[in-house]
Parts: structure tokens; C-alpha cells; sequence
């Protein structure tokens, strides 16, 4: 709480342009970056702990040491702007409010891995920030920060912007580097990963928008300084989507230090979940990750205070706990049916799914009809099993991501709210009508 290294000058009247940003002390980090040895600035970065703000959390450092040989390779940075995943909406805010600090974290980035060209992939739905981004990366090469010979370092690099089509798939990594080829975007079974075969099997690194933004305050402040915002692996600064039943839903930079009760309900933050309801649950991560009740909200199995941090937010495992993913913090008020929440849920996966796997494929489509019909008083109480059999088929037996993030959701639900599905096969006709509660608490 309190630290903001992101969205500090996101209000700054004039900011998105590239006059108030560098008056504002915009591109620094990228004149300093450029006297370093690019294995320097990739040793920063692994001493930052910086980890992808994407959702999987992986070391920023460590999956850039991946590319750093063998010199001489064309290899390429590619930026995923495909932010599609359900209450997801951090790198819109940062994109469209101060884009030269992404532009600047590309252009630092692009130095360390030797990326002469590097690309942006962007969500269709945000066409608008499109423009905003090539306005930018227009400024930032009228004012030498791209292009030929940069700051006479002899590093040249341009900035594409790519539009996916509409694709909730295209987020995958190997999907999106599918679809910037100009073909489907279907994901490729990994191993090899992109750090060794990425775009026209080039070796690529591909980085969520916030990673790379967070990549100026690492280089402006050092590694080892970064690393000591936060807590334990959970180091920086973290920018959370909050939206769902609280009074003041918007995107808030955390250290990560906060706990979960404090961020809900502080007029910092959330201020709380509106109308004067009580919280029945919440999704800490983005749509794709387990659902808690309140009861393991604030705490964790063990009885000890639970905080937004990658830690944790996953203690006690899928059992009793979640993940931070995202950032996309989703609250549920008591008013909330959890089972149509989850068939919701169901139908965009089995919408997005690419088909390639059979269990992805099939699987979410059972799903989704027998949700439905769960939902819609039609259900069996042999259903719930069956709807459980099915998630734990998919997860772990498919290429990508997709399945797994199908099933957990599912999972979570039955696991933790298998009451409320029983509710609706033992009452057909009242489970029609969506305002009712049922105490979690
Ligand atoms: P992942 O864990 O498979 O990979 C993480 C990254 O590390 C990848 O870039 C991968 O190439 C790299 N990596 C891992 N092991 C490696 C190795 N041995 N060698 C080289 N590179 C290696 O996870 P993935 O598929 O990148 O992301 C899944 C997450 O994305 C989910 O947890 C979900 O939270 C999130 N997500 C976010 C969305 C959004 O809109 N922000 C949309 C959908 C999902
Ligand atoms: Fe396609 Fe689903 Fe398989 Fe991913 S898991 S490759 S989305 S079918």
C-alpha cells in the first residue's frame, strides 16, 4: 500500500503525451539502460524479482536469460496486450493513460534481448488504444528514443502494433505468435518453448504490458531496490482490476504487502461491497482462477491473515486457496448464485476454446449444457458428480492453458459451494428466481 511506481504520474494532466511524460522524467531509464551491457540489464531484472504480470507469475529475469544465447540469432520481444480474461482490465488503464511508460520498458527490454523489432499484440475490442499506442511510438521516434542508431548506441529498433481479431486464445503465448505470423491461433504444444522457437521460430520473449512497464522503475531505481517493495517472492508493485459488487471498482496499484480484507473494504480501495451487502465470495485472479468463499477470503485454512500476494492468495492450494493471476479481482455480494456465475463462465470457455484437444473441446461444451441445466431447475443431483468427473478430466490432459483454466472454475464452485447446486436440483420452480442468498460466512 502506499508505494506507486506505475500509475504515480497516471493523472498528470497531459501525460499521454510525450512532452508532459518526459517533463515528468520519462525516459530515463532508458538512458541509463543504454550505457549498460544487456547482460546487466537482464542481471537487474532477476535481482528485481520481478515476476510476469500476466497471470502465471513466472521470473521476468529468468525467462529473459533464456534468450541471451546464442548472440548473433535474430530473436524478438513481443509485448501481449491480448488482455481478454473476464475482470481483467490493468493494461487497458495503463495503455491508455500513460502509454510512454510502456513504450519505454519496450524500448529497454528490446535493448537487453536484442530485439530490433518488437511488437505489440493488442486485443481487436481495443481498437481505440491502438491509435493512442501509435501515437506514441511516433513521438518516441521524432524524439530519437527508436528507429536507427538510438542515442548513438548503434542499437536499432522498431515497435509494430499487431490487432488480434477477437480471440480470448490469442492471450496464449504460442497462439498469439500463431496469429502475428497471419495464421489461426491455434497453440502450439510446448516444449519448445518461445525462448527457443517463438516467431518464425526465432527465439522470442513474450511479456504481459505491466511486466514490461515495470521494467523502468527496475532499471530507474536498481534491481535490489525493487526488490525490497513487497514481501518475499511478491516483490514491486501489482496493478489490480476490481470490479463485481463494490462500491468503487477501478484499477489500484498494490505492493502486495495489503491484506485481502483491507484492500475490500478501505476507501483507498474497493470501499467496500456496495448497497451494504455482505461478501458471499470473491475471484482474486481474473475469471481462470478458483473462486474462495468469504470464509477463506480474509484467511487463509490455517487461520492466518491472507494478503494480495502471489503467496498468499495460493496458500493452502486449490484445496482452500486461489491465485493471483491476473490481478482481475472480482467480488460476489450475497446476492450472487454461484451456479449461474459458473455456467456464465462455462459458456465463454467453451466459446473460446480452439478445439484442437478433445477434453478442451468436448469437455467445456458438456459442461456448459450441464450448467445449464443445473441452473435452469432442469438438473440431476447425479449431475454435480458428473459435472466434477468432466473438469477433472480436462485439467492437465491439454495443450494449452485453456482447459485447465476451464475446470478450475468449475471445481472451485462444486468444492466450495456444492450446497448450492444441490439448492437447485431440490428446487426447480425457486431457483429461477436469481435474488437469494445462502450463508457462507
Ligand atoms: P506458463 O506457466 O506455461 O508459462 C509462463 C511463461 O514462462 C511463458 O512465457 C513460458 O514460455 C515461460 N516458460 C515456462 N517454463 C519455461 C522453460 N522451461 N523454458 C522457457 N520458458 C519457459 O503460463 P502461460 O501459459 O504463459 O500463462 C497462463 C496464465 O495466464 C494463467 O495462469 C492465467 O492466469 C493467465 N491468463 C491471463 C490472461 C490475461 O488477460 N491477462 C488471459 C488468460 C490467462
Ligand atoms: Fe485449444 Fe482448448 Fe486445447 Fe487450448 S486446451 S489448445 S484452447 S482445445
Amino acid at each position: 500500500m502506499g508505494v506507486k511506481l506505475l500509475l504515480e504520474k497516471a493523472h498528470v494532466p497531459g501525460i499521454r503525451g510525450y512532452d508532459v511524460y518526459r517533463s515528468e522524467g520519462g525516459y530515463r531509464s532508458v538512458e541509463k539502460a543504454l550505457k549498460m551491457a544487456p547482460a546487466d540489464i537482464v542481471e537487474e531484472v532477476k535481482k528485481s524479482g520481478l515476476r510476469g504480470r500476466g497471470g502465471a507469475g513466472f521470473p521476468a529475469g529468468m525467462k529473459w536469460s533464456f534468450i541471451a544465447k546464442p548472440e548473433g540469432v535474430p530473436r524478438h520481444l513481443v509485448c501481449n496486450a491480448d488482455e481478454s480474461e473476464p475482470g481483467t482490465f490493468k493494461d487497458r488503464y495503463l495503455m491508455e493513460n500513460i502509454p510512454h511508460l510502456l513504450i519505454e520498458g519496450l524500448i529497454v527490454a528490446s535493448f537487453a534481448l536484442g530485439s530490433n523489432a518488437t511488437y505489440i499484440y493488442i486485443r481487436g475490442e481495443y481498437a481505440w488504444i491502438v491509435d493512442i499506442l501509435e501515437q506514441a511510438i511516433n513521438e518516441a521516434k521524432q524524439n530519437g528514443w527508436l528507429g536507427k542508431n538510438i542515442l548513438d548506441t548503434g542499437f536499432d529498433c522498431e515497435i509494430y502494433v499487431q490487432r488480434g481479431a477477437g480471440a480470448y486464445i490469442c492471450g496464449e503465448e504460442t497462439a498469439l505468435i500463431e496469429s502475428l505470423e497471419g495464421k489461426r491461433g491455434n497453440p502450439r504444444i510446448k516444449p519448445p518453448f518461445p525462448a527457443v522457437k517463438g516467431v518464425w521460430d526465432r527465439p522470442t520473449v513474450v511479456n504481459n504490458v505491466e511486466t514490461l512497464a515495470a521494467v523502468v522503475p527496475v532499471i530507474n531505481m536498481g534491481g535490489e531496490e525493487y526488490a525490497k517493495i513487497g514481501v518475499g517472492r511478491s516483490t514491486g508493485t501489482k496493478l489490480i482490476s476490481a470490479c463485481g459488487n463494490i462500491n468503487k471498482p477501478g484499477v489500484y496499484e498494490i505492493d502486495m504487502t495489503i491484506s485481502v480484507e483491507e484492500f475490500i473494504y478501505s476507501e483507498e480501495f474497493c470501499g467496500g461491497i456496495a448497497n451494504g451487502k455482505r461478501i458471499k465470495a470473491c475471484i482474486p485472479g481474473g475469471s481462470s482462477v478458483p473462486i474462495l468463499p468469504a470464509n477463506l477470503l480474509f484467511k487463509t485454512a490455517k487461520g492466518e491473515t491472507r494478503y494480495m500476494n502471489y503467496e498468499s492468495l495460493s496458500d493452502g492450494g486449490f484445496a482452500t486457496g486461489s491465485m493471483m493471476g491476473s490481478g482481475g479481482f472480482i467480488v460476489l455480494d450475497e446476492d450472487q448464485c454461484i451456479v449461474k456465475h459458473t455456467y456464465t463462465l462455462a459458456r465463454f470457455y467453451r466459446h473460446e476454446s480452439c478445439g484442437q484437444c478433445s477434453p478442451c473441446r468436448e469437455g467445456t461444451g458438456w459442461m456448459e449444457k450441464i450448467l445449464k441445466s443445473i441452473e435452469t431447475g432442469k438438473g440431476k443431483m447425479s449431475d454435480i458428480d458428473l459435472l466434477w468427473d468432466i473438469q477433472r478430466k480436462i485439467e492437465g490432459n491439454t495443450i494449452c492453458p485453456l482447459g485447465d483454466a476451464a475446470a478450475w472454475p468449475v471445481a472451485a464452485a462444486i468444492r466450495h459451494f456444492r450446497d448450492e447446486f444441490e439448492w437447485h436440483v431440490n428446487n426447480p420452480i425457486e431457483c429461477l428466481n436469481r435474488n437469494f442468498g445462502l450463508a457462507h460466512y
